[in-house]
């Protein structure tokens, strides 16, 4: 079983998507244990997307993000990580296949709907700078 973290950036927020989008991921299967709506900090931002820090695009990256509410989620399943990313599609929103969260609603590769982390490693990390309170994550099993 693995936990990820997905984030409904700006763009969704205000097209009114989430509810959409977190259909998406519920009817496929993932279970939801955590979810937040938040204008996140600068620095929060830039420590989430570090590994990006080298790359042109990431001062605009990180002022669209923090431009506005982004829905934090965490979802859980087995493979969830991969399973998230298969819902969301390539990351250049044009490029994605229908079907994909991407492909139907997006047309951007920067302002592309939703982020979901891309490795184990990445989750861990995600999930504790998104939902760092010991509480903010729930076990819970169907009654
Ligand atoms: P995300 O999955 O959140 O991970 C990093 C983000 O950087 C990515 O989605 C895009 O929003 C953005 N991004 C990646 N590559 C580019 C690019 N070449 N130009 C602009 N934005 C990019």
């Amino acid at each position: 079983m693995e936990r990820t973290l997905v984030l409904c950036k700006p763009d969704a927020v205000q097209r009114g998507l989430v509810g959409q989008i977190l259909t998406r991921f519920e009817q496929k299967g993932l279970k939801l244990v955590g979810m937040k709506l938040r204008q996140f900090p600068k620095e929060l931002l830039e420590q989430h997307y570090s590994d990006h820090k080298e790359r042109p695009f990431f001062p605009s990256l990180v002022g669209f993000m923090g431009s506005g509410p982004v829905v934090a989620m965490a979802l859980e399943g087995i493979d969830a990580i991969a399973v998230v990313r298969g819902l969301m599609g390539k990351t250049n929103a044009r490029e994605a296949a229908p079907g994909t969260i991407r492909g139907d609603l997006g047309m951007s590769f920067s302002n592309n709907l939703v982020h979901g982390s891309d490795s184990a490693e990445s989750a861990a990390k995600e999930l504790a700078l998104f939902f760092p309170g010991a509480d903010e994550l729930v076990d819970w099993t169907p009654c």
